[in-house]
């Protein structure tokens, strides 16, 4: 009786052992297809776009429908901002001062605010929407934004207490400091109008300058010092990310995978104590190269069908070359 209890129990945990192995694999593999051809996600829909996209341009593009006065603003402005900004807008301990330091700019102690210093009233309320209060961003509705807006205006003696801000009027508020910025003539940025698209003539060149002037840890030095820096052991590494979950390069560190200290010239199947290779492996007889990893790695089944490995292949040519040097370099055992 009670033998046989302890061979159901036996028995049952050895299924059920292989049942959360299988389902195990059923949820790694997909997922890993879905990593490796980096199609994660799903695109945004127009409705979040819209959430995001919040920025309003000096002309006035992108402002909301909606309204407020400084008037309108007072308490709020006392509840919501004075604890930080005064409630004049004076500014409280170290938080910035919202108001005043017009004519300053040029002295020895420029005090830079909304009212001396910015050149668009517009980015007030881009920023006060997208930022403050301080600590509950984006907790006020548009007609309060309006109103902080026309307040701290208001504040800066730019707008009357009852002068409406709305879509149409703020853009039309001057600022005192609107000329008060100079083109960079610096001779490394370009002038003119910014360019927004194909704006790279030819392929940027990688310089390297890191290296030569040696602030790169030694290992790698020595891997990409090679002026060949078309392969590069570092970007291999980032490459080694999709291998990670079951590899380590540690010796004796058997994940879901076999270690890979010391890959190449090593026999393939021969980490003595990993116990999951499949009979594919274990019968190939082959001695790990660059050159038939680079062939495994290409493609695992069809290299080797019967393979375990639940890999679906490195297939960009230029990922695996980096992966490979990574590899070479990495995993030798020194
Ligand atoms: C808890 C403190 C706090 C509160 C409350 C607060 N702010 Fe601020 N505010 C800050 C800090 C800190 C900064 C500077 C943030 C930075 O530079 O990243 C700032 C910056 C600003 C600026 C830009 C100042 C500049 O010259 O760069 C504006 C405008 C502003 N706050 C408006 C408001 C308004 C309007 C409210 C109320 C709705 C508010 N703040 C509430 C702390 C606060
Ligand atoms: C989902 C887990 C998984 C991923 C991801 C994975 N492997 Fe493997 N790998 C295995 C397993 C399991 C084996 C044993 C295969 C066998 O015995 O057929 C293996 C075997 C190997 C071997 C042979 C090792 C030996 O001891 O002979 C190499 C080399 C290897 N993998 C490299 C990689 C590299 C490089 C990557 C990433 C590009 C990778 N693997 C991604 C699980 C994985």
């Amino acid at each position: 009786m009670f033998v046989s209890d302890n061979l159901k129990f036996e028995i049952q945990t050895k299924i059920s052992f292989v049942v959360c192995l299988f389902l195990a694999l059923l949820l790694l593999s997909p997922m890993l297809q879905a990593v490796e051809k980096l199609k994660l996600g799903q695109p945004a829909t127009a409705k979040e776009i819209k959430g995001w996209d919040i920025d309003i341009r000096p002309d006035g593009k992108g402002l909301p429908v909606g309204r407020g006065n400084a008037i309108d603003g007072e308490d709020m402005f006392i509840q919501k901002c004075a604890s930080c900004h005064g409630e004049f807008a004076e500014g409280a301990g170290r938080y910035p001062v919202l108001a005043g330091g017009l004519d300053s700019l040029d002295t020895h102690d420029p005090v830079k605010t909304v009212g001396s210093y910015w050149p668009y009233a517009t980015t007030a309320f881009d920023y006060i929407r997208r930022a403050m209060p301080f600590g509950h961003a984006q907790s006020l509705s548009d007609d309060e934004v309006y109103a902080m807006t026309a307040y701290i205006l208001y504040s800066n003696d730019l707008i009357e207490e009852n002068f409406e801000l709305n879509q149409n009027t703020l853009a039309l508020v001057e600022m005192p400091n609107r000329n008060g910025f100079i083109k960079d003539d610096r001779p490394d940025v370009p002038m003119g109008e910014p360019c927004m698209k194909n704006c790279l003539s030819k392929k940027p060149v990688v310089i390297g300058k890191a290296r030569q002037i040696n602030v790169t840890p030694d290992e790698e030095v020595s891997s990409a010092d090679a002026s060949s820096s078309a392969v590069d052991a570092g970007r291999g590494e980032a490459v080694f990310a999709q291998c990670a979950a079951c590899h380590s390069i540690d010796e004796g560190d058997n994940k879901f995978g076999p270690s890979l200290h010391a890959l190449v010239g090593k026999k393939a199947g021969g980490v003595a104590n990993f116990s999951n290779y499949s009979v594919a492996m274990r019968a190939s007889n082959l001695v790990w190269s660059k050159d038939n990893l680079r062939e495994f790695l290409s493609s695992p089944q069809q290299f080797m069908p019967g393979t375990s490995m639940p890999f679906g292949g490195v297939k960009d040519q230029a990922e695996l070359n980096d992966l490979l040097e990574y590899l070479e370099i990495s995993t030798t055992g020194n």
